[in-house]
């Protein structure tokens, strides 16, 4: 079998350089990004197999997380006592052990890709081609913020001091990413995490913390720095989040969640990415045929759960030019192969659990005006498996409009300029992502001007931020918080109580 990072099996470096801020100062640091593994080489490709057979055989669907403990609401008490008190442990480190731990756990990360692609796939049905840059992702929130919190003793006038501890609530449809960015995230800033997986994705938070505790255990450190909490009990997140000694909430999910955290505990800081509901704006200036293939991989890849999915595509200009685009999309759509990731061909897998009422009502019910282009069609009896559905004729203000399904569907809306199409864009209350596909550059000049939303692509598509490169975070009601991006310069500040040194006279 061969390994993943095997001098034998180059990878393919991420080079393409995308829309991004200009925050890089000269002084910082170089950072070189996880390379996803190349599928054109033979080696790669075997080993893609592997893991693909390896998927098959173990079940679909087993939540059963065998080697840890379940904790009960009742027994949250031990368990927030034992990470404050490894806590103080990771404290009484130098900055410098605490940077080398976290570069090991990116390491440990790297030597389980094949585990995590695995697991990720048998347990959410996120297909291969989307789990191995996910990997790559995770290995690079743990590296860079190895690196950046050697800055935060450096804060010109300012005293970074960590909090007692963190509670990191990911989300199950970035299962290695998010979980990791979030738990690096708050190490690196010198506090202890209590990680809470999403109960979807409970084995892979498994592989995520073994990791974590094979590099503790290089440096001779308790696994009680990371504390893995899994519970059967629903109330248990808002159990953790009640207590007065968790000082910081790392949150990925649904902006009702974050307001809920909020009431809960209007005191702390909340570190919130919640939801979003993103646009790709087409104009007659742009390259179609890339246009079309960016559409496509936004809406539906990860079949469209993903808060940075482009649920809407906005053409403007009523011409043979959007109209050609539209067949054009459609039949891109139609052409996709949707299957669970055990067939390798599979390009769109399953849902992560049969459509609540809300996707049930994206997947089946149409508003005046709209049309089916193609209509969702449910593929098997485990009602998760759906063929990817396009409706045209989206009115502005209706229910499709302004709400994020978190599915394979996308919208397809007319606009008869650009002004009119941003419009449409920043009237939605969310403000994650948003893409334009144009050539002209006055046009690309209006849109970056007006546009509210946090991450900004421009002739690529809408998924699928790099860590340093893209920092990835919302505006409006995709963010609470201080507002600073994950994977970028100014994240981990905000998990530690800092304040302006006094002034001497
Ligand atoms: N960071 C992911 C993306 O950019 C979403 O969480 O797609």
């Amino acid at each position: 079998q061969l390994e993943y990072e095997s001098d034998l099996v180059p990878q393919r470096r991420r080079t393409q350089n995308r829309k991004t801020e200009d925050f890089t100062e000269a002084s910082s640091p170089a950072f070189a990004n996880a390379p996803d593994t190349d599928p054109h080489l033979p080696a790669n490709r075997a080993w893609g197999l592997n893991i693909i057979e390896r998927m098959a055989k173990s079940s679909l669907g087993d939540a059963v997380v065998a080697d840890h403990h379940v904790e009960t609401v009742a027994q949250l008490e031990t368990a927030i006592s034992a990470a404050i008190d490894a806590g103080k442990v990771w404290q009484d480190l130098s900055v410098t052990t605490r940077s080398q731990v976290l570069i090991r756990i990116g390491d440990r990360l790297a030597a389980a890709r094949s585990q995590l692609i695995e697991v990720m796939g048998s347990e959410t049905g996120k297909t291969i081609d989307q789990a191995d840059p996910e990997v790559s992702e995770g290995i690079d929130f743990a590296r860079y913020y190895g690196q950046q919190c050697l800055e935060l003793d450096n804060i010109p006038g300012a005293t970074a001091r960590p909090v007692e501890l963190t509670v990191a609530t990911p989300p199950w449809n970035f299962p290695t990413a998010i979980p990791t960015g979030s738990v690096t995230s708050a190490l690196a800033a010198g506090s202890p995490v209590i990680f809470k997986p999403a109960p979807q994705a409970q084995r892979t938070g498994a592989v995520i913390v073994q990791a974590i505790w094979e590099a503790l255990d290089e440096f001779g450190l308790p696994h009680d720095i990371v504390r893995f909490v899994i519970a059967e009990e629903s109330t248990i997140g808002t159990k953790l989040v009640s207590d007065p000694r968790v000082q910081r909430v790392i949150l990925t999910g649904g902006y009702e969640t974050a307001r809920l955290f909020r009431r809960l505990r209007a005191d702390m800081p909340l570190l919130g990415e919640t939801s979003g509901k993103n646009a790709i704006i087409v104009t007659p200036s742009g390259d179609l045929d890339l246009a079309v293939a960016d559409v496509v991989d936004s809406a539906f890849g990860h079949a469209g759960q993903k808060c940075s999915a482009a649920s809407l595509v906005i053409m403007v200009g009523r011409t043979a030019v959007s109209r050609r685009f539209h067949r054009q999309l459609i039949d891109a759509v139609n052409s996709l192969v949707v299957d669970y990731p055990t067939n390798p061909q599979a390009q769109m897998g399953p849902v992560v659990d049969e459509p609540g009422e809300k996707l049930a009502r994206g997947l089946t019910k149409l508003e005046a005006g709209q049309r089916w282009n193609l209509t969702p069609q449910q593929l098997d009896n485990s009602g998760r498996l759906y063929s990817p559905g396009v409706r045209s004729g989206v009115q502005p203000g209706s229910e499709y409009h302004m709400t994020e399904y978190f599915g394979p569907i996308l919208g397809v809306m007319a606009a008869d300029t650009l002004k009119e199409a941003i419009d449409y864009v920043n009237a939605v209350p969310y403000g994650l992502t948003s893409g334009i596909h144009s050539l002209d550059p006055a046009e690309i000049a209006t849109w970056s001007e007006h546009i509210t939303a946090g991450n900004l692509y421009i002739n690529r598509g809408i998924t699928g931020a790099i860590v340093r490169r893209q920092p990835f975070g919302g505006w409006k009601r995709s963010a609470m918080g201080p507002g600073s991006k994950a994977g970028g310069p100014n994240y981990l500040i905000g998990l530690t109580d800092w304040h302006d040194e006094p002034l001497t006279l």
